[in-house]
């Protein structure tokens, strides 16, 4: 069975859904792991067994529909709750970080960077410069494509140019060879799983540091891939030496059912905007109750049910696998760069690991 009509290509054959289990499909009767769960995004698994559908569905059917924050145009809508309340449990579990939201981490990433560079207008700069690193990936969206999608996107602009303002580097740059004054911020992963995932050196941290905190460079950590608890802990970027201005997660954030992506910022952001800022950013699907529900629930079944407290010994099984049978290239937190037969290969350890997990993570990889 072919279709025709989805994206601009012929569609791949397809027959129907396969049958799944906990953690992958089911492929004639063998159990097989999705090594990514999906792009990193069904991070406890594909069965929702913590009910976050039912629970989103409750939501939904229980308040006034809402997607978009209410402008002007009736003093007699608002927004939900929720809204505000995973607004303040993210500002409690970041200490201190306020949150707007998007439905993409491309969109959470430009949400980020038109920050950056409000902050630096109301502080009367007039810097442009956006900094980030070469083999580094960001999203699909014009801005986005242009700071950095080099591993995994093949063409991006077509006929269209990138934008302009963007300087590239290697990880290795000398702080010297860049005019910072002239730089709004520099936008990095947590760790960049598209280039071979080696994590970034304590020195690369350290020059960021510097460049914050002596040319008021905001640092921005695309957590997209890595928040959610795939580093035992919420915020991907935590045991990090570095404290970023803005961060953005996106994907696992919701369990995987529904969208959302969220751009966090600082106190310093927030103090240097005027108390009439007017955010030009978003709007139709900024408050999709269904993914801000679903991230609500998500942290707090992770609090419920201690899931981040599993993550030592998650770890420790995956390396006694991965070691035992095949090998390690790299890893961080709970993603590994693994050696195959096909070349390297990404999987990344749910944080529900159980037995049968790691009975068929052995058995796959005995192939
Ligand atoms: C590090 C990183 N940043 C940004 C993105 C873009 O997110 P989205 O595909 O939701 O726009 C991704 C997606 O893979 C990502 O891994």
């Amino acid at each position: 069975m072919t279709f025709k009509g989805l994206i601009p290509f012929e569609q791949k054959k397809v027959s129907l859904p396969p049958q799944y289990w906990k953690f992958g499909i089911i492929n004639n009767g063998s159990y097989v792991i999705d090594p990514l769960l999906h792009w990193g995004c069904f991070f406890l698994g594909y069965t929702d067994e913590y009910g976050i559908v039912d629970y989103v569905s409750n939501i939904v059917k229980s308040n006034k529909p809402e997607i978009a924050e209410n402008i002007q145009y009736d003093e007699n809508y608002y927004l939900n709750h929720i809204s505000f309340k995973l607004a303040d449990k993210l500002y409690n579990i970041t200490n201190g970080y306020k949150s707007f939201y998007a439905l993409s981490g491309s969109d959470a990433n430009e949400g980020a960077i038109k920050l950056a560079s409000a902050y630096h207008k109301y502080k009367g700069n007039t810097r442009k410069k956006i900094v980030s690193l070469l083999n580094s990936y960001h999203g699909s969206t014009m801005l986005t494509s242009s700071i950095g999608s080099d591993n995994l996107l093949n063409d991006p602009f077509y006929t269209l140019e990138p934008y302009q303002n963007i300087l590239r580097i290697r990880r290795e740059f000398d702080i010297k060879d860049i005019e910072w004054d002239d730089v709004a911020c520099f936008v990095v992963e947590t760790c960049s799983y598209g280039n071979g995932m080696v994590p970034f050196s304590k020195e690369f941290w350290e020059k960021l540091q510097y460049i914050q905190k002596e040319y008021d460079v905001l640092i921005i950590i695309d957590d997209i891939f890595f928040g959610g608890g795939k580093t035992g802990n919420y915020v991907g970027w935590k045991h990090l030496p570095i404290t970023p201005d803005i961060f953005t997660m996106g994907k696992a954030i919701t369990g995987g059912y529904f969208p959302l992506s969220i751009t966090l910022y600082n106190q310093k952001v927030d103090e240097a905007l005027p108390k009439d800022f007017i955010w030009d950013h978003g709007y139709t699907y900024s408050f999709s109750l269904s993914g801000i529900a679903s991230a609500y629930r998500y942290l707090e079944i992770l609090e419920e049910h201690k899931l981040l407290d599993r993550y030592n010994i998650i770890i420790k099984e995956a390396i006694n696998i991965f070691s035992k049978y095949s090998k390690i290239l790299n890893s961080f937190g709970l993603t590994f760069l693994i050696e195959t037969s096909r070349g390297p290969k990404l999987y990344i350890i749910p944080l529900t690991a159980d037995d049968k997990y790691f009975e068929i993570l052995r058995n796959n990889l005995c192939g």
